[in-house]
């Protein structure tokens, strides 16, 4: 089927699209100026021209899980492993308030040394500390209690990917121990408790077809998170998937946009990911829609033992001034950094969209 201009029209106007229409929109790379242009649209109708800025501070990269696709699973014996400890997290917020964010974003394996009381204590002196800023945890799978306890402690955001909302593609990607149901659960848990939630998935990852692309769509529908990120999948030769081709930047900026057209008030995040297979493809993602960007305030030392996929930016000696050049970039693209919280807008009853 061709993808026509009324398709994209008629997503924009109606955020939404019959599965046949979007698995076509999502199969062919044709008129994307349009659709990206479509999506631009949309974000400025919502969000104006600002780009919110999220502090990523990767505090640990020991994890118990084996995921197939990522680099610090836990059978990839040549990762060098590292912990920050409080201090060293703490004064990754410093110099990050002072650089102007007021998000931070504590990312990590699923370390079991990080008890949940560790948790809790580094999370409630980030709080005391930095009262008006968004903590955000994104340190996967736990107990309801778990996130309630971290809940109860400051922590206001919890990012978790869903990766990919296909039973069959799930335990494709994971080792047995890992359930698609599982993973579901803890974001509704994680939306009952009162978090602003983030999900998304990868590109382009093993296996994967337009069908379970429409099935992230539809994941997503159910979900309504606040916010979205999607990046390509990138090989990482000590993984299982070595030999696996890496996703692509046109289908993942495709997808960007698509979600800002289905979802035009989520945060979506212009990810590494997609700086990383392309030199401008974090431009590139918020000119098809991306409104969020996330540098990295991990000391610079620790930067490239997190190494999820090969060939990460911002691990060398450039990266001490991360938020400067992002600066430049996001400018470059025609939008600009704001210093702020940075919530979702809610859509207001008297909205057209
Ligand atoms: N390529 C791209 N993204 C990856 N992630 C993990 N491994 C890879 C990879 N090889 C993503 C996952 C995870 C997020 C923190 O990083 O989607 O949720
Ligand atoms: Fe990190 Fe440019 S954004 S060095």
């Amino acid at each position: 089927m061709k993808v026509s201009e009324t398709t994209v029209k008629l997503l924009a106007d109606s955020g939404n699209l019959p599965d046949e229409v979007l698995c076509a929109l999502l199969g062919t790379n044709e008129y994307d100026a349009e659709l990206f242009s479509a999506a631009d649209r949309v974000r400025r109708e919502v969000y104006g021209d600002e780009v919110y800025i999220r502090g990523l501070i990767e505090f640990t990269n020991y994890c118990k899980n084996n995921c197939y696709y990522c680099g610090i699973r836990r059978d990839n014996k040549s990762a060098v492993r590292y912990r920050l400890d409080k201090e060293e997290i703490l004064d990754c917020c410093r110099e990050g308030y002072r650089l102007g964010f007021r998000t931070f974003v504590l990312q990590g394996g699923e370390d079991p040394f990080f008890s949940d009381m560790r948790i809790c204590e580094i999370v409630s002196a980030i709080r005391e500390e930095f009262p008006d800023c968004a903590i955000t945890l994104s340190i996967g799978e736990k107990t309801k209690e778990s996130y309630l306890a971290f809940f109860n402690a400051g922590a206001n955001r919890y990012l978790l990917r869903h990766e990919t909302a296909e039973a069959g593609h799930y335990s494709r990607l994971h080792p047995k121990d890992m359930s698609l149901e599982k993973r579901k659960r803890c974001l509704f848990d994680l939306k009952e408790i009162g978090y602003q939630v983030g999900s998304g998935f990868m590109v382009g990852s093993p296996g994967q077809t337009i069908e379970n692309l429409l099935a992230d769509l539809r994941f997503l529908q159910e979900l309504q998170p606040d916010m979205i990120g999607i990046g390509p999948y990138i090989t990482h030769a000590q993984t299982p998937f070595a030999k696996c081709e890496s996703g692509s930047l046109e289908l993942t900026l495709r997808m960007v946009s698509v979600l800002r057209l289905m979802f035009p008030y989520a945060l979506i995040p212009s990810t590494t990911a997609l700086g990383t297979i392309h030199p401008k493809g974090r431009e590139l993602g918020l000119k098809a829609g991306a409104n969020v960007v996330m540098p990295n305030l991990s000391p610079v030392r620790v930067r490239k033992l997190y190494e999820l996929y090969e060939n990460k930016i911002c691990t060398g000696e450039e990266a001490a001034q991360c938020r400067g050049c992002l600066e430049r970039r996001v400018e470059s693209a025609g939008y600009h950094i704001v210093t702020a919280v940075g919530n979702v807008k809610k859509p207001h009853s008297a909205d057209k969209i």
